[in-house]
């Protein structure tokens, strides 16, 4: 493919497989980058890391309607195909597949995945089904298209550990690889909702990446990890978030709440927040 060819349009799972079935008997190897769409450079880390791993890559662009609550934003998410396929363009993407509803949910369509408690903690709480929805449209991709890899950012951690667990307990053959946070310089992680913030809530969302990474560092150190979250929280609160749904350090595996450093026995550990600013809800999260 020459530079900055614009991604075939697929729209069919028929016509996706056979672009598949055609790759693989020449050898190819296969990467797949799921999005939502309203691309940023997040997104594109996602399929340079695809390209780097694979000789064919395919994005999908789907607003999943089955992820969103009610209260949510499913009608006014950005959605805009053709700038879209530019920015996949830029990435060498081979097959855009931008499926419609009714190609992923027929009308008799029943089936939902869940993962349990990994799912229903943190952002599972805050957002019921949330993550029943993001399983099951995964594993609709995944099957899809059955890629060598597929890829998904750690922004999004717990959706990243939720996909792992499913992918895992349902034997599917696909290799799962989390790519690092693309971050603003000023630390605020990109995400296709930062288009809701002011200028004055811009300025100040970076507070929460600051304040997760004083948390981790507490952690690191061994201190006191309610200080340091009841810290955080206020923190934030001054700073202009309406609320906080959550902030805490957690195993990054399972999810238990960790309350000093011996609680992770050596395991890895992470530190997650969701606040609210503005019309958006802006979530993050470090290692430690
Ligand atoms: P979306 O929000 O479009 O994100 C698509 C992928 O881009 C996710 O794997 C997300 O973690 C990753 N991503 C977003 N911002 C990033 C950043 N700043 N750095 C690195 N990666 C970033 O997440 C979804 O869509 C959906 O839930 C989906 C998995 C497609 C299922 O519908």
């Amino acid at each position: 493919m020459t530079a900055d060819t614009q991604p075939e349009i697929v729209r069919t799972v028929d016509d996706l497989r056979s672009h598949i079935t055609r790759w693989r008997a020449g050898g190819d190897t296969i990467g797949l980058v799921p999005t939502m769409g309203a691309l940023h450079e997040g997104h594109l880390s996602l399929v340079r890391a695809a390209r780097a791993q694979a000789s064919k890559v395919v994005a999908t662009l789907f607003v999943n309607p089955t992820q969103f609550g009610k209260n949510e934003d499913l009608g006014t998410y950005p959605r805009d195909e053709v700038r879209d396929r530019g920015m996949l363009a830029q990435g060498h993407v081979d097959v855009l597949f931008a499926p419609g509803v009714e190609q992923m949910y027929g009308p008799d369509d029943s089936t939902r995945i869940d993962v349990g408690e990994l799912g229903a903690c943190l952002d599972g709480e805050f957002r019921p089904g949330f993550f029943v929805g993001v399983a099951t449209v995964v594993a609709k991709l995944l099957l899809q298209s059955l890629p060598d890899v597929a890829f998904f950012g750690e922004k999004d951690f717990q959706q990243l550990q939720v996909i792992r667990r499913m992918v895992s307990d349902l034997h599917i053959p696909v290799e799962i690889c989390g790519v690092p946070t693309l971050r603003e310089a000023d630390g605020l992680a990109l995400s296709s909702r930062n288009a809701y913030l002011t200028p004055e809530e811009r300025r100040v969302a970076p507070t929460l990446y600051r304040v997760l990474n004083s948390i981790a560092d507490v952690a690191g150190a061994d201190g006191d990890l309610f200080k340091a979250v009841d810290e955080g929280t206020s923190e934030l609160l001054s700073a202009g978030f309406a609320s906080v749904d959550y902030l805490t350090v957690r195993n990054a595996a399972t999810f238990q709440p960790v309350t000093t450093r011996r609680d992770l026995d050596g395991q890895p550990g992470r530190v997650l927040g969701a606040a609210k600013l503005g019309r958006a809800r802006l979530i993050d999260n470090v290692g430690l």
